[in-house]
């Protein structure tokens, strides 16, 4: 089962097991990281699940496509570059490591 770590504003990291097929946004809530609210369900319409993924697995990833680029402008603080949505990031084999920081606007 890949590995994901959810690293908070302050530097807390948590190294959690998420089964493939799951969403990054999934593994989130089910080991209850603080600041991924994901107040929609994964409905792509709250962005409350907003993260920032670490530089080196940003282009490992399957690009954004229409809804979630529409709602990363509306995030607080978005990042050109290494926003996502996790609820939009579904999770592969081929993902074990990556590595996510959840934006401080988001801290709980
Ligand atoms: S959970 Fe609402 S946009 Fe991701």
């Amino acid at each position: 089962m890949p590995k994901i770590t959810y690293v908070e504003n302050d530097g807390t990291r948590h190294e959690v097991e998420v089964p493939t097929g799951n969403t990054v946004m999934e593994g989130a809530r089910e080991n209850n990281i603080p600041g991924i609210d994901a107040d929609c369900g994964g409905a792509c319409s709250c962005s409350t699940c907003h993260v920032y993924v670490d530089s080196a697995w940003i282009d490992r990833l399957p690009s954004p496509e229409g809804m979630e680029i529409d709602l990363l402008d509306f995030t607080i603080a978005p990042d050109e570059r290494l926003s996502r949505l996790s609820c939009q990031i579904k999770v592969t084999d081929d993902m074990d490591g990556l590595v996510v920081v959840v934006p401080e606007e988001q801290a709980n």
